[in-house]
């Protein structure tokens, strides 16, 4: 079953957390939901797992951040600002991607440029909750 359900920011957080035993360098995921979804509230438990003084912010604005993690490098991005798919080269996405780890809020705005073979992450409200939906993560344990 690749369903989640998640009641809370705690559970979201530490979902995020255990998330990152499973993902190696040059995994793409791509991080699908709504404003307010939970994206990177997840992305914080991820990296807070291994940096736990790190504050995460949303990257709104930069676009990009990338942390220094165990075994890999994470790029958390949110895309949402990105006005054409080419300005990925620009922020240095198109060679991060493929090589570190990346996970993209706003993988739309990609468009073509998004790898074949991204996993996905969708989220969705239930109630208070969230339900996330893993695709593409084949025989992974997460
Ligand atoms: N599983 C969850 N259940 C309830 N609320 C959650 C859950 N995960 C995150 N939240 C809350 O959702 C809000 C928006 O989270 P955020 O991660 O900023 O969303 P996004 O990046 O998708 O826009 C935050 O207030 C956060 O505490
Ligand atoms: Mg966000």
């Amino acid at each position: 079953m690749n369903d989640f359900i998640l009641e809370n920011e705690a559970e979201m957080l530490a979902f995020g957390a255990r998330l990152g035993a499973s993902l190696r360098p040059g995994d793409t995921v791509a991080l699908v939901g709504g404003l307010g979804a939970g994206k990177t509230t997840l992305a914080r438990g991820l990296v807070q797992a291994v940096l736990p003084s790190e504050i995460v912010p949303s990257p709104t604005y930069t676009l990009v951040q990338a942390y220094d993690l165990e075994g890999f490098t994470l790029w958390h991005c949110d895309l949402y600002r990105l006005e054409h798919p080419d300005e990925a080269y620009e922020l240095g996405l198109m060679d991060a991607m493929g090589e570190d780890v990346c996970l993209i809020e706003w993988p739309d705005r990609l468009g073509p440029l998004l790898p074949q073979d991204a996993m996905t992450i969708e989220i969705k409200f239930e109630g208070e909750g969230r339900v996330v939906t893993l695709t593409g993560w084949g025989d992974r344990n997460v």
